[in-house]
């Protein structure tokens, strides 16, 4: 792993402008992204910048069951508001979270990400280590799956929401299996709450507990943190 250390959330977003744009003169077509808060001064410099999507791919990670992408707490309304209503990419695809059959629906996702391979995945990291919504316990070598979201996501989700009734409990996510297939890996994390999953994907063991923690078997993951968020590492 490539460590970066930044001062904050805003020059992180700097640096990976920088990584977004090595991977664009590489030849990079497809463009996985992730939504929260984390990757937002991510997109505010892409925005800003002279990067042109328009023959670009996007896949998301993740979506909530049962929101519309209407809905503005929906991860596709997300998507255009921080991102694809300033830069258009030729297609971009996320999970459907209105789909009757959830099965079907991950089956057409993982079908997208065979045809569409991932050259660079953008990633956040949850307090208790997940990535997508791989919640601890996850299988190295999962596919799109529906996922029952753990009530520490969901807390730390609630905080977008009115009330912690309207959070979803379930979000189809992509698989760490797929993830890893990826060919190079950007994972950001920002602020004192993602120290102790920051320390435990670098210096941890390799295990399933700490999802992110797989990242330490990939080839190319280059990882962009502030300050607090590194306060642990040694
Ligand atoms: C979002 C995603 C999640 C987040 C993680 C951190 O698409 O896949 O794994 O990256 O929950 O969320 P924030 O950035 O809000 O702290």
């Amino acid at each position: 792993m490539k460590v970066i250390k930044v001062k904050d959330q805003v020059e992180g977003g700097k640096e990976a402008l920088k990584v977004f744009k090595e991977a664009l003169d590489n030849g990079v077509k497809v463009f996985g992204l992730a939504t929260g808060s984390t990757p937002e001064t991510t997109y505010d410099e892409l925005v800003k910048s002279d990067i042109d999507f328009s023959n670009s791919i996007s896949v998301n990670l993740d979506e909530y069951v049962g929101l519309k992408p209407e809905d503005e707490q929906s991860y596709a309304y997300f998507m255009k508001e921080h991102l694809f209503n300033a830069k258009p990419f030729a297609k971009s695809f996320l999970p459907n979270g209105m789909a009757e059959d959830a099965d079907q629906e991950c089956e057409r996702y993982d079908k997208l990400l065979e045809e569409y391979h991932v050259g660079l995945q953008l990633l956040g990291i949850g307090r208790n280590g997940h990535i997508g919504f791989n919640e601890p316990g996850s299988s190295f070598d999962g596919k799109t799956h529906k996922v029952a979201l753990t009530q520490s996501t969901i807390n730390a989700n609630s905080r977008f929401f009115d009330n912690e009734e309207d959070v979803p409990k379930y979000a189809y996510s992509m698989g760490i299996g797929t993830i890893m297939k990826s060919d190079t890996i950007l994972l950001e994390a920002f602020g004192k709450n993602k120290a102790e999953a920051v320390k435990a994907m670098i210096e941890g063991p390799v295990t399933p507990e700490v999802p992110a923690s797989v990242l330490q078997n990939h080839p190319d993951v280059v990882v962009i943190i502030d300050e607090e968020a590194a306060s642990l590492l040694k």
